[in-house]
């Protein structure tokens, strides 16, 4: 698959990205998966680059620094140099106003290593400043030389049209949006979002796009698997019974699917949600370890046909249906 430019950037991507979540540390994430270590971050790292992936998508949340860290320790330890390999990183707006974004650009460029910010996103709308004033502080950082480019993230089609707007005023271009999006959760085909983004030229990043695994079959094939899942990822998962039953018949087809094509459930529902959306979207699935980094790249190594992406469409909506979508990382 051809890489992808992020909107209307020079910042040019493969349609699978590596999602850095999993390398938080202790802390907050630590109740949804378990820490990983920093050889197991390099293995993982590693895979992701042999697979063909060529960026990476982390944030100061992620363990304040621990996630942008162990990330860059791994690129190092493969002799990778600054500029090589793209990385999307994210400040954190809550409780913080928007001067805040310039005084700690220095500390995320700090934990990165020399490695640059080709992404720098607004985590969550919940700052403490409006977006209009929180895009002109990050027009400035760009303008500085400390960031390529600028995202939001959990942005509502209005908040994005917005940001687009001010950043418009500043002549600089809104380069991405990243939200929830996967086979379970197709919201961005109703709220706007698919439709604005496509408007504005802005790519939407899609996270969680494995749903947090369900969409490998892991769970279907092996439900005694959940029970070892951390607390919080069991409880914001969406694993109940229920669901499980009515997702089995999508999972029957990803494998059914997959078999034509020598390829997983999870490299089919990868391969479907970067294919279906056109250029539009890209996808950030994590991995705590290196076979599950290699399998995600390996999405990027076939086509659907037009049959094959209609029928996983049905599947998925029938799927889908009445499942309320858990919240935002944070
Ligand atoms: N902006 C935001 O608010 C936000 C929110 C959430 C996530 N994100 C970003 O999106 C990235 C991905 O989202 P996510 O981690 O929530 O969900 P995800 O990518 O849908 O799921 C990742 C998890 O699925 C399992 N998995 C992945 N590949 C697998 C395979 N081939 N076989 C079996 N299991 C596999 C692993 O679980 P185990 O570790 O249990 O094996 C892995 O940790 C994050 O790393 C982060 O960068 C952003």
């Amino acid at each position: 698959m051809k890489k992808r430019r992020l909107g209307r950037t020079d910042v040019e991507v493969t349609p699978i990205g590596l999602g850095c979540m999993q390398f938080a540390g202790a802390g907050f994430y630590s109740l949804g998966f378990t820490p990983t270590t920093q050889d197991t971050v390099d293995s993982v790292v590693g895979a992701a680059l042999d697979g063909g992936i060529n960026w990476f998508d982390t944030a100061e949340a992620y363990g304040r620094g621990t996630s942008e860290r162990s990330l860059t320790t791994a690129l190092q330890r493969r002799d990778v140099e600054p500029g090589e390999v793209a990385i999307a990183t994210k400040w954190m707006p809550f409780p913080r106003r928007a001067p805040n974004i310039g005084r700690t650009i220095d500390t995320r460029l700090s934990r990165l290593q020399g490695y640059p910010v080709d992404l720098y996103q607004i985590h969550l709308p919940v700052a403490l400043s409006p977006i209009s004033v929180q895009m002109r502080e990050m027009a400035r950082v760009l303008r500085a030389g400390k960031i390529r480019s600028i995202g939001v993230s959990n942005f509502s089609a209005h908040q994005m049209e917005t940001a687009s707007r001010a950043l418009e005023r500043e002549g600089i271009v809104l380069a991405s949006n990243q939200v929830r999006i996967n086979l379970l959760d197709r919201r961005i085909e109703n709220n706007g979002l698919l439709e604005i983004a496509r408007r504005l030229g802005v790519t939407l990043i899609a996270y969680s796009p494995l749903a947090q695994g369900l969409l490998t079959g892991r769970f279907h094939e092996n439900p005694e698997l959940l029970r070892a899942l951390r607390p919080l990822r069991r409880m914001a998962g969406g694993y109940g019974r229920r669901r499980m039953a009515r997702t089995a018949p999508l999972i029957d087809g990803l494998r059914a699917i997959g078999s034509a094509h020598g390829a997983t459930p999870s490299q089919v529902a990868l391969n479907w949600l970067v294919s279906y959306y056109g250029d539009t979207v890209v996808a950030i699935p994590g991995a705590s370890k290196p076979r599950q980094a290699e399998e995600s790249a390996g999405a990027m190594g076939f086509r659907l046909t037009e049959d094959e992406l209609a029928r996983l469409d049905q599947l998925s909506r029938t799927a889908s249906a009445q499942h309320p979508a858990p919240a935002p990382d944070r």
